[in-house]
């Protein structure tokens, strides 16, 4: 039988994706600075994804605490569940909800504490005030071996912060937040929430080595390793209904600091082991593959990036897993669906990745910015060419010039050249915001593939919204203080 992306799946939770395709999880930058609730920018681009009809959408990383933001201009979980507070959330689910074709897409929000990596001056906290983490270990401090140390460690003391170590009470007030989240998700009528424990956030710091060296109950032990991710979503799952989605985004290897193969493969055992001790929970609905942290942002390697020219990034990984959790006899009483992320670039290798079970969910997140009527073009080459060996094998996304520039350019500095790189995507979903605003049967306007890296960074930062002209000033100078402290980051 031939794989096809347009099969549908159930989850444990009874719920069913009604095919394959995953819109990544992708901070939009749209709030309003200093976080807050989603705007008519989200519904704007929100209901571009909704009319295609992917099998989930993901939203951008929610924060549970204002004080731990990434960009600044992050969506956060309100402190109060009012119907006030619930209405804007209400309106970013019913657009998700409501794309114009059969199918219906589950709206997940992903919820995230960003910890020790939400920035100095934007992480939401005054300036110089230290963000929470589980240990007092700054970004940076364990990317040994880099020999581009001095330049990353000029950019890692820019823009974080030695953090502080969360007492017992922090902790618990985290997780309270996080059930927060899930509350407001399920009340706005969201199918569900995934947990954000990758890439280096709170819920992965707690996990790692290198980030965490508490002795306490929440130490790295492996009776410890998970009991912050597991307290969260026992707490999540005595308030929301049994039907209720819950996803738990994870990375594949992250302790690894000094590249070696051996410590690479030590890695993956450990986080394999993780896993299989999420999946024994019997409660998690999806897990999705991903890789890296602020100190290796694997996640969003390019093309051009000569470690990662290849093809899904996780592969490999996640196959161990799917084999892991499917051995026989089935060691799990419910088995979490694997989602896959990370540089699924064409049709063939979407089938591939079916066909091969590398995954059962394929992650889609720059692609889906660039193309976010994917599901729709699949379907029509399905219609043309039935069977995946037909599928085209050129990518369907092509990449900018500038995050292809911005990794040659500051090679040893990733986190610049994510940052190059993300914000060319940040402005192409703006882009796209902007023209669902004025026309929302209207086609997103095509992608500008040749704008340089400072003009795309300065329109990231200095960026208003025209009806609010007071803000005008505020934020040209937030702009120009922006791309200052990237400058000297970068020098
Ligand atoms: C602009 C941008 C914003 C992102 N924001 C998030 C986020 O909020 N949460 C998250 O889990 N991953 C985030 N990611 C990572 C993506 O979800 C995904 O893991 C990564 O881009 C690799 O997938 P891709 O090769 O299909 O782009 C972001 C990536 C980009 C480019």
């Amino acid at each position: 039988m031939d794989f096809n992306v347009f099969d549908s799946v159930k989850l444990p939770c009874g719920r069913t994706v009604e095919n394959r395709l995953v819109k990544a999880a992708m901070y939009e930058h749209l709030s309003s600075f200093s976080g807050g609730p989603p705007n008519e920018f989200h519904y704007g681009l929100y209901t571009e994804w909704a009319k295609h009809g992917w099998g989930m959408i993901l939203t951008g990383n929610v924060q549970v605490s204002r004080q731990h933001l990434t960009l600044g201009r992050d969506m956060v979980v309100p402190t109060t569940l009012n119907a006030e507070d619930l209405k804007p959330f209400e309106k970013l689910a019913a657009v998700i909800h409501g794309g114009d074709d059969n199918t219906r897409t589950l709206a997940i929000m992903q919820l995230s504490h960003a910890g020790r990596q939400s920035a100095n001056f934007i992480g939401g906290r005054p300036p110089f005030v230290a963000p929470l983490a589980p240990s007092s270990i700054r970004v940076g401090a364990g990317s040994t071996g880099n020999p581009g140390r001095a330049i990353s460690d000029l950019a890692f003391h820019a823009m974080f912060q030695i953090p502080t170590e969360m007492t017992i009470q922090d902790i618990l007030n985290v997780q309270s937040s996080f059930v927060r989240g899930a509350l407001l998700a399920y009340k706005s009528g969201f199918d569900g929430v995934q947990i954000h424990a990758a890439h280096g956030y709170l819920l992965a710091q707690f996990m790692n080595p290198k980030s965490n060296i508490r002795n306490d109950e929440y130490s790295v032990t492996p009776e410890n390793v998970t009991r912050m991710l597991y307290e969260i979503i026992k707490a999540i799952r005595e308030v929301v209904p049994t039907t209720f989605v819950i996803g738990i985004k994870i990375n594949s290897a992250d302790y690894v600091t000094s590249g070696s193969a051996e410590e690479a493969s030590q890695g993956e055992r450990r986080i394999l082991d993780h896993i299989r001790t999420i999946a024994s929970w019997g409660v998690i609905d999806f897990i999705e593959i991903s890789g890296g942290d602020y100190e290796k942002p694997d996640f969003s390697a390019c093309g051009g990036s000569q470690k990662l020219d290849r093809q899904a990034f996780f592969a490999q990984f996640s196959q161990i897993v799917m084999k892991d959790l499917h051995r026989s006899p089935v060691p799990f009483s419910s088995v979490p669906l694997i989602l896959l992320t990370g540089g699924l670039r064409s049709q063939s290798y979407l089938q591939a990745a079916l066909v091969s079970k590398h995954a059962d969910l394929l992650g889609i997140g720059r692609g889906a910015v660039v193309c976010p009527d994917l599901p729709k073009i699949l379907r029509l080459q399905l219609q043309n060419s039935k069977y995946s060996s037909d599928w085209d094998d050129r990518p369907f996304a092509r990449e900018p010039e500038t995050a292809l520039r911005a990794s040659k350019l500051v090679p040893r500095v990733k986190l610049i050249g994510l940052g190059f790189g993300s914000a060319w995507y940040i402005i192409r979903m703006r882009d796209i915001a902007v023209s669902q605003i004025k026309n929302s049967r209207a086609e997103p306007p095509p992608a500008d593939y040749n704008k340089g890296i400072l003009i795309t960074l300065f329109k990231m930062w200095a960026w208003f919204d025209f009806r609010k002209k007071r803000k005008i000033v505020s934020i040209w100078i937030l702009g120009i203080s922006m791309m200052l402290i990237v400058t000297v980051g970068v020098l």
